[in-house]
């Protein structure tokens, strides 16, 4: 197993960052803990018939409770790097108003915990948390939010920025965008495209306002976005998918990479659906287009695309694919490392973007703990051939600066809750205990030979 993770070390630069991801709601539990009040995943778990078994985020993985536990669990991995998110109503528990000093200390003492043990704090400040006052006036879908997270970023950085080494904005605006206002899968559960332009433009516009907070109070510190781009491929080589597929890529990523990197929606799309978006005002395009200093890539599976046959349905028009393989994690997400690198270099063909983070990556795989060992070769042989897609794009000249695997633990996984397990570390969710599985050592003797982010030589 060593040597195999020193071919696979000697192909990264020395500085490479081996990271692990997590996010607030999915790990820490202690919803009515020290002042936190409720945001919609609260309010959306709580309702039957939204989240698998009707699980909820009350409990998690208790690691509010277990913090000092699960950060000396990261550093046993050995990794260079922690991506954490922020809850936002811990911090302005109604969304605006009053600041709850209590939930700024939770992260205090969590960065605090990360750089005594040497471990790099990279920040997200929304990871879909969103507090459940703000719903009241309409959510994302309402401009007002973006004010409101441009209040709370600010607060943020203010007490957290100067120990911190990287800060997201936001984590998957498609999912807080299309997924929540239009798909209806994640909360608020909303299905209405007027409802998801809305909270598209407005989002865009939350992450420049968020910009502007956080340079303003650490002009130093770098900024970024966390996208989860899609790898868009078409069904079949007919002109009406290949149109399709283009469509679909200014649908699930030009409406985000569009405003940011250029400062305009993508021109197929605003002739689509310019007209039921909410007016862009005068200065919004420049506010998101401020240039960042990195930004992240959430990669899983490829999309596949077809033109879809019915009369007038909403742009981009396309149904989905059959997949090209048969590989598929317990989720049923298709397996394709290759896409990760076609869609690096797509994008960075379409736009001039900062160096890259690969923010999250992971596999689904259900097996639990037998004999006290999780055999999980197959997330293991997932996170390998990924990573050495993007040694590839090391080698071809694409600025990746580091790789987070998705997720340090199992976790609560949105609307499929408890059941879809995606950890490098097992959770037994009962007795909240933590078991490395085979993937997690194999990832720390990865991580273990770029000592403090220093790639060990020979
Ligand atoms: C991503 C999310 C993350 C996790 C993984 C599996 O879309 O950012 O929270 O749920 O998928």
């Amino acid at each position: 197993m060593i040597p195999e993770t020193k071919t696979l070390a000697g192909r990264f630069p020395g500085d490479f960052v081996f990271g692990v991801a997590t996010a607030a709601f999915q790990i820490e539990g202690a919803t009515k803990t020290d002042g936190r009040k409720p945001s919609i995943w609260d309010a959306f778990s709580n309702m039957p018939g939204r989240v698998y078994g009707r699980h909820n985020g009350d409990i998690a993985c208790d690691h509010y409770n277990r913090l000092e536990d699960d950060l000396d669990l990261i550093q046993s991995l050995g990794v260079a790097a922690y991506r954490f998110s922020i809850a936002w109503p811990r911090i302005v528990p109604e969304g605006t108003g009053p600041v709850n000093e209590k939930g700024l200390d939770f992260y205090d003492r969590l960065v605090d915990g990360l750089k005594a043990r040497g471990i790099k704090a990279f920040a997200t400040l929304y990871h879909w948390d969103l507090p459940l006052m703000l719903a009241g006036d309409g959510g994302w879908t309402a401009r007002q939010t973006a004010y409101a997270f441009q209040r709370y970023a600010r607060t943020v950085i203010a007490r957290l920025g100067d120990r911190l080494d990287a800060v997201a904005t936001f984590n998957e605006p498609w999912c807080s965008v299309w997924l929540s206002h239009l798909y209806g899968i994640h909360a608020p559960g909303e299905r209405n495209m007027d409802a998801a332009l809305h909270a598209l433009h407005f989002t865009n516009l939350a992450h420049g306002l968020g910009v502007s907070a956080i340079r303003a109070e650490r002009p130093d510190l770098p900024v970024g976005l966390v996208l989860n781009a899609h790898s868009i491929y078409p069904g079949s080589d007919d002109a009406g998918d290949r149109a399709a597929a283009d469509r679909a890529f200014d649908f699930h990523n030009g409406v985000f990479f569009g405003p940011v990197f250029k400062g305009e929606y993508p021109e197929r799309f605003l002739s689509a659906l310019g007209h039921r978006m909410p007016e862009i005002e005068p200065g919004d395009m420049e506010t998101i287009s401020q240039p960042l200093d990195w930004w992240g890539l959430n990669y899983y599976t490829p999309m596949r695309v077809a033109d879809d046959p019915a009369e007038g349905s909403d742009f981009p028009a396309t149904v989905p694919a059959p997949p090209a393989g048969d590989l598929r994690t317990d989720i049923g997400w298709e397996v394709h490392a290759p896409a990760l690198g076609d869609l690096v270099r797509k994008l960075n063909a379409d736009y001039t973007l900062p160096d890259c983070y690969i923010t999250e990556n992971g596999a689904c795989y259900n097996m639990g703990v037998e004999n006290g060992v999780v055999d999980d070769q197959p997330r293991l042989d997932y996170i390998a051939d990924h990573l050495g897609v993007t040694a590839d794009l090391i080698s071809e000249g694409y600025p990746m600066r580091g790789y987070f695997a998705w997720s340090l633990m199992d976790n609560f996984e949105w609307a499929e809750g408890y059941r879809m397990r995606f950890g490098i570390v097992h959770v037994d969710y009962e007795r909240q205990v933590r078991t490395v599985k085979k993937s997690g050592h194999w990832y720390a003797a990865l991580a273990g030979q770029f000592p403090k982010g220093n790639h060990r030589e020979g």
